[in-house]
């Protein structure tokens, strides 16, 4: 029986109110004879400290995926509990912090072989200069992106001035830089990745989309209910995926994970080409984990239920702990 602290960040859209999954979490820890401690991310981090110090846990379940509404801190918040040294679920700061960052990301999957779409980095509105090698059309997006952002239709770009326009949008828009990345039209498959392993497959199924939309998991397909994009997709089994495919697609996932440094588990986002050619569109390490996520369900597809998913990763956690080596 451990005492495990949940630590979960408490902006929600809907206000302060934790986010369904802590309670599913605490809930499963519970059934697995734990005592849960559920304890939302302070605003200060002096609070932060303090308040872990003073909850005194064996090990942490970490869901916390912000730090004062902010999702580029989600790295930080794990390298506290680094620094802290008490044991935690997830995925460490290094590897936040490089899945976050989907230029530098490239850099890494190019070193380990993996396909991935070109793109090009703007801080500044000189477009011009760097997508000189960039076949059109491209797809506009925050580097570092939160919760599909400024994702959708408008992402997709034909031409110059398009690229233009929208690139000065998003800079103004956000405190981000803006990637402009090839477009790769084709499947989108998901692949939960645990511990090195990938779970069964996932697909967006597109099919219910207006003949003109794009076939996009943007932010009104994620989030916005009565959005014709939202009604209109829907995530499902992967099918019809060959033994070629589906080998080509698992090793992609395994090495994306690997290149980011990524561990636990993540989910990863691919398009696959008119050729089968799968390219990695980013890793998401600490992937949302509540029952009938993505990562949830594909543990669910290979036979892993909930409880014992998160129990699983609770004791991935201590292990590591007793036995990680640090570089
Ligand atoms: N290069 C691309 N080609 C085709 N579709 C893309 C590309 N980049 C992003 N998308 C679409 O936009 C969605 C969100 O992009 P992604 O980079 O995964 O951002 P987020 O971090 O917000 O999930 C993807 O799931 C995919 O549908
Ligand atoms: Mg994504």
């Amino acid at each position: 029986m451990k005492r495990v602290l949940v630590l979960y960040s408490p902006y929600t859209p809907g206000g302060r109110k934790p986010d369904i999954v802590v309670l599913q979490v605490a809930r499963a820890l519970a059934r697995l004879g734990h005592i849960p401690v559920p304890f939302p991310v302070p605003l200060e981090i002096d609070a932060l400290v303090a308040g872990i110090r003073k909850a005194g846990p064996d090990v942490i379940f970490n869901l916390c995926e912000e730090f004062r509404g902010d999702g580029k801190q989600e790295a930080r918040v794990a390298a506290v509990l680094e620094l802290l040294g008490i044991p935690f679920t997830g995925n460490g700061s290094l590897g936040l912090s490089l899945a976050l960052d989907k230029a530098l990301s490239k850099k890494l999957y190019e070193f380990h072989n993996i396909a991935y779409p070109e793109a090009a980095v703007f801080t500044s509105e000189k477009p011009d200069l760097v997508v000189g090698h960039l076949n059109f059309p491209l797809f506009v997006k925050p580097m570092r992106s939160d919760a599909s952002l400024s994702i959708g239709d408008v992402s997709f770009v034909k031409n110059w001035d398009e690229l233009r326009t929208r690139v000065r949008e998003l800079l103004r828009k956000t405190r981000d830089a803006v990637l402009a990345e090839e477009y790769v039209p084709g499947r989108e498959i998901y692949a939960a990745v645990l511990f090195d392993r990938v779970l069964p497959l996932l697909e967006v199924d597109f099919t219910g989309l207006p003949a003109r939309k794009l076939h996009i998991m943007g932010r009104a397909a994620k989030f916005h209910r009565n959005s014709a994009a939202y009604r209109g997709t829907r995530v499902t089994a992967a099918k019809k995926i060959s033994a070629g495919l589906r080998r080509k697609i698992e090793h992609t996932a395994r090495e994306a994970c690997r290149a980011c440094q990524v561990r636990s588990y993540a989910r990863v986002d691919i398009r696959v080409n008119e050729f089968d050619e799968p390219f990695v569109i980013e890793v998401n390490p600490n992937p949302y984990l509540e029952i009938r996520s993505e990562f949830a369900r594909a543990a669910r597809m290979h036979g892993l239920k909930y409880v014992p998913l998160v129990g699983r990763l609770l004791e991935e956690a201590l292990k590591r702990s007793r036995t990680e080596r640090v570089f």
